[in-house]
């Protein structure tokens, strides 16, 4: 049975101001804990350069190096967020390294939908999209899968990176404490019904952390 937890706006709040807390450390714990199962999901988006890739949510941008390895510095990375802590992380990290295609946006996931694309300053086409550690501890979680893939082009891909432990268990209960949030939503058994060339590993961490892919049906 599935948990439904983070859901109510004081959960989501106390969710928000633990990030704000814990983003310096997050950075580096990020970075360290799922770096193979990271590097895995960068691959599966198949960014090219000129590409447009949406990271949601992004929190400090720990990914947006490895997007430019393969961007070149081209094309456009829009990283979502709703704790300013994290995104000020993110600022840090784009004036060190110089980077001109990263935007960032304080924002909740669950308001980027089409309104939010058509009402956009300026024209944009998503090419793929990152959904990271994120699924697992916001509310509406299948809207926003589904919000995701609504505003993918054609053939646009979509990658998850997330926890699933189907039972109660230590490991569970640290992911739970690190990413405040659930274990055990059925997140890629989701996708799967949503995409085409889905595919799923669900093998990093020993078990626990699984990296899911596929594209927008045409
Ligand atoms: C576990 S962290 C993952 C961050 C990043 N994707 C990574 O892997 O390092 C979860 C992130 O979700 C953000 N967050 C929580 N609720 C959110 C919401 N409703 N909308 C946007 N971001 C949210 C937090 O601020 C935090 O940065």
């Amino acid at each position: 049975m599935e948990t439904q937890m983070y859901g109510t706006k004081e959960e989501q709040e106390n969710a928000i101001r633990y990030y704000d807390k814990l983003s310096v450390l997050y950075d580096y714990i990020s970075n360290w804990y799922y770096k193979k199962a990271r590097n895995y999901a960068i691959k599966e988006l198949q960014l090219k350069n000129g590409q447009t890739v949406l990271n949601v949510p992004c929190g400090t941008g720990v990914n947006f190096k490895y997007f430019n390895e393969y961007l070149n510095n081209t094309g456009l990375i829009i990283g979502i967020d709703l704790s300013s802590g994290m995104l000020d992380k993110v600022k840090q990290k784009i004036e060190k390294n110089g980077w001109t295609n990263v935007k960032i946006e304080l924002n909740n996931a669950t308001k980027i939908d089409q309104n939010w694309l058509d009402y956009r300053d300026e024209q944009i086409i998503i090419d793929s999209v990152f959904c990271d550690l994120g699924l697992s501890g916001l509310p509406e979680w299948r809207n926003i899968i589904d919000n995701m893939i609504s505003i993918l082009k054609p053939n646009g891909r979509i990658v998850i990176l997330d926890w699933y432990l189907e039972k109660p268990s230590l490991k569970g209960d640290f992911g739970k404490w690190i990413g405040k949030g659930e274990v055990d939503r059925p997140i890629y058994q989701y996708l799967e019904t949503k995409v085409s060339n889905f595919k799923v590993d669900d093998s990093f961490n020993y078990g626990g952390v699984f990296v899911a892919s596929g594209s927008k049906p045409e």
